[in-house]
């Protein structure tokens, strides 16, 4: 918008429209009708002094207390490992779900393989850039776990866990657990012989647990041996579960670096 003239408003103060581009003139007229059926201005003013009330609260970090220009450490490259976490993140769902229109999870026969393995097959060599589509999917998740340990070890050596981040330390190593949960789930639902082998595995580190074993490996693997029954339940978590949960938990993760702001090498 231009510098503000005194003939630039008409009698009523009103800037007149004229000076507003036509971008300026779409937004306005979406803001407008939006707020006058959900009077989401009024909500964006009450969530702006939520997030000035809860900022105001936060420990400064050096160089805001003290005014310093020297904003160095924003800009230090290793910060982003946490981005690049999310976006191997966001590949490997996006990635995931197309895969999802091509896969099914059954251990019915299907010539001289499960259907799920056949599956695979067919994305591998008939569908095309199916391929690629898997090769993406995989390295997505590969990298993820890189990442995100990567991430996990700069915080800890930026020393970024200490007061006030404790709460998103402890979320992070949910997080972490939960990634490594998707790939196991992820890994058996190829049902090859790594696949069948890795459950095997599963269902023996859950039923050597103390007391509660049996109950877990029914509940995770649907049994003691490997069925139709932990396929679906490795596809459903894979899925369905673990995508709702961790996207809500990063979310929630990248919500409190928004309000805490990053910090400082300690
Ligand atoms: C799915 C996995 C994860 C994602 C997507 C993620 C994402 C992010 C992002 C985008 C940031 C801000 C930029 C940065 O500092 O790199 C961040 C900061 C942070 N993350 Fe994570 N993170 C994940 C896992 C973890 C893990 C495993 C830990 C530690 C156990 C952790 C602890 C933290 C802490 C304490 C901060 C604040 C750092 C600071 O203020 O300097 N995160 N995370």
């Amino acid at each position: 918008m231009s510098l503000e003239k005194k003939d630039d408003f008409d009698h009523k103060g009103w800037m007149k429209e004229k000076d507003l581009t036509p971008v300026e003139t779409t937004f306005l007229t979406a803001l407008i009708w939006l707020d006058t059926r959900f009077r989401i201005v009024d909500y964006l003013e009450i969530l702006e002094t939520l997030y000035y009330r809860i900022n105001l609260q936060m420990p400064k970090s050096h160089t805001e207390q003290y005014n310093l220009d020297n904003k160095f450490w924003y800009w230090y490259p290793l910060y982003t490992l946490g981005l690049f976490s999310t976006l191997a993140y966001i590949v490997a769902a996006i990635s995931g779900a197309l895969l999802g229109f091509y896969y099914a999870p059954s251990t019915a026969e299907s010539g001289d393989a499960t259907v799920a393995y056949e599956a695979l097959r067919y994305i591998m060599t008939e569908l095309q850039f199916g391929f690629m589509l898997r090769s993406i999917h995989r390295w997505a998740a590969q990298v993820m776990v890189a990442a995100v340990f990567l991430h996990m070890l700069r915080v800890y050596f930026t020393g970024a866990y200490k007061e006030p981040r404790e709460l998103n330390w402890l979320l992070g190593i949910v997080l972490i657990s939960l990634t490594m949960v998707f790939g196991y789930t992820g890994y058996l639902l190829t049902w090859d012989q790594l696949a069948f082998w890795a459950g095997q595995i599963g269902v023996e580190m859950s039923l050597s647990i103390p007391l509660a074993g049996e109950w877990v490996a029914q509940l995770l693997f649907g049994g003691f041996t490997l069925t139709q029954a932990t396929l679906q339940r490795m596809y459903i978590l894979h899925v369905f579960l673990l995508p709702f949960v961790v996207t809500t938990l990063i979310a929630i993760h990248i919500g409190i670096v928004w309000v805490q702001g990053i910090a400082e090498p300690h």
